[in-house]
């Protein structure tokens, strides 16, 4: 029988020790004794308990097909990022250029040539030639990796939210040579604000932080026999690598975006004119499960060009 605040926490661990799974029933028990512990050390009261509620809840109610608040929250909260690090580079032992598979990869881009463009229709941002090289733990070339790439426009837009841009605009498919490298040609990426009309914001306006990931370009590298990777390569000039909003910058991370201009140098492409960048990044893979994870998004948007919300970050 319960007779005192000790005894909530001893029941509800008898009842979790029933529990058959050995896995389930050592996550149940530390979710139990981490959130026993939490209302034990802040003396939440019952209004706080109510809100919170009404928060979880809310997390729920704003997810559909195309949002998942759950995760963006997850993010905001820095566990995504926890998750990513300790379940990659060796158990987290090493540096790794894993990161977040984020919510905008589409399944299915089309399949390129090395060094194709990807910009199918006129899109704003500077062009960027990106070559990338994809190694073994033990720095040994890896050919034949199939490597998915898909980026912002200079206006921090993907395509399936910009009815402006053509169907898979900045996104496609290469495949790695016998030296482990690919290479395309896209547009420099700007950093984009992460939606903030739900809990999301609240937790960031509460903390004056702003809303902002820095520029990057997504890559997903997958091959049988290697565990597939999700990276994101952030711009070294973006103004927010120390504040992003998703905690998803790591040193291993930040891709040097070195700017040229053709009145100097001469781009990759005759054709281009003034400012132009280039960005060459290395990835290492582990041996793994190679499966795809599910798309987090099927299609294009239709209508008008999303209203970004931008949150200032308070001295
Ligand atoms: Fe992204």
């Amino acid at each position: 029988m319960i007779t005192s605040p000790d005894d909530v926490t001893a029941a509800v661990l008898a009842e979790v020790e029933r529990a058959r799974d050995p896995r389930t029933r050592e996550l149940l028990a530390a979710a139990v004794r981490h959130l026993h512990a939490f209302v034990r050390e802040t003396r939440l009261t019952e209004a706080e308990f109510q809100r919170i509620a009404g928060i979880v809840a809310r997390l729920g109610q704003l997810t559909s097909e195309s949002h998942n608040e759950v995760v963006l929250i997850a993010g905001s909260l820095g566990v995504s990022s926890l998750v990513c690090l300790q379940n990659n580079g060796a158990g987290g032992t090493h540096e790794t250029t894993a990161n977040l598979l984020g919510p905008f990869w589409r399944a299915g881009s089309p399949r390129e040539q090395d060094g194709a463009s990807i910009v199918r229709s006129p899109t704003p941002g500077d062009p960027i030639f990106v070559t990338g090289c994809v190694v073994d733990a033990d720095g040994r070339p890896v050919a034949g990796a199939e490597v998915d790439v898909w980026n912002t426009s200079g206006e921090g837009l993907y395509e399936n939210q910009d009815p402006r841009q053509a169907e898979m605009n900045l996104r496609g498919t290469f495949v790695t040579d016998s030296g482990g490298r690919f290479s395309f040609r896209t547009v420099k990426p700007a950093g984009y604000p992460i939606p903030v009309n739900g809990p999301v914001g609240d937790l960031l306006r509460a903390q004056g932080r702003h809303n902002m990931r820095p520029a990057h370009i997504h890559f997903l590298i997958s091959k049988p026999g290697y565990k597939t990777q999700f990276s994101q390569v952030y711009a070294s000039d973006d103004a927010n690598l120390e504040t992003d909003a998703q905690f998803g910058v790591t040193a291993a991370l930040v891709g040097s975006y070195v700017q040229h201009d053709t009145a100097t140098e001469p781009a990759p492409d005759p054709g281009v004119t003034g400012t132009w960048h280039s960005l060459e990044h290395r990835f290492v893979i582990e041996p793994g499960d190679s499966s795809l994870p599910k798309p987090p998004i099927t299609g294009k948007a239709t209508g008008e060009v999303p209203v970004q919300e931008f949150l200032e970050r308070e001295p």
